[in-house]
């Protein structure tokens, strides 16, 4: 599985707490940066890990911003993006297991390292239950054409 990362200032510390977890559990990743702290804005980061994962570059994708607001709304608009906003880790296994998600988005500001590391360890593990969730899934996805 291969993973894109990227936050915008509000989310830098949060964002090398996690590409930290992805090294030790051996995920290979993209850090799609930003490479300094200034302020950027997001949906200029939050787009190509986006556009790189509708075009199949990548498996998944995560987003940090201040609160993954920004970032989640940014990616739910490019086509074969579902992204979920997540800060708890039910919620991180049903949007695996329910929505098919292949965004994740967090805020720094929001929640500490430890829950972050916990949602995205659950969110990379957790596959796709299928079945009536796939009907459902096709449904979201119908209302992009
Ligand atoms: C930046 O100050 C902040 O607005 C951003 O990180 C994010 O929270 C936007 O949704």
């Amino acid at each position: 599985m291969k993973i894109a990362i990227t936050s915008d200032h509000g989310g830098n510390n949060l964002r090398h707490e996690i590409i930290k977890l992805l090294t030790e559990l051996g995920v290979e990743y993209d850090d799609l940066g930003p490479s300094t702290d200034e302020s950027v804005d997001y949906s200029d980061y939050a787009t190509p890990v986006a556009n790189g994962v509708a075009s199949g570059k990548y498996d998944r994708g995560i987003l940090i911003c201040g609160t993954g607001i920004g970032m989640s709304i940014a990616a739910n608009k490019v086509k074969g993006i579902r992204c979920a906003l997540v800060h708890d880790v039910f919620s991180a296994k049903a949007t695996r297991e329910h929505n098919n998600t292949n965004v994740l988005a967090m805020g720094e500001r929001v929640i500490g390292p430890g829950l972050a590391r916990e949602i995205v360890k659950t969110w990379l593990n957790t596959s796709f239950e299928g079945g009536r969730h796939e009907r459902r899934v096709n449904k979201l996805m119908e209302l992009e054409n």
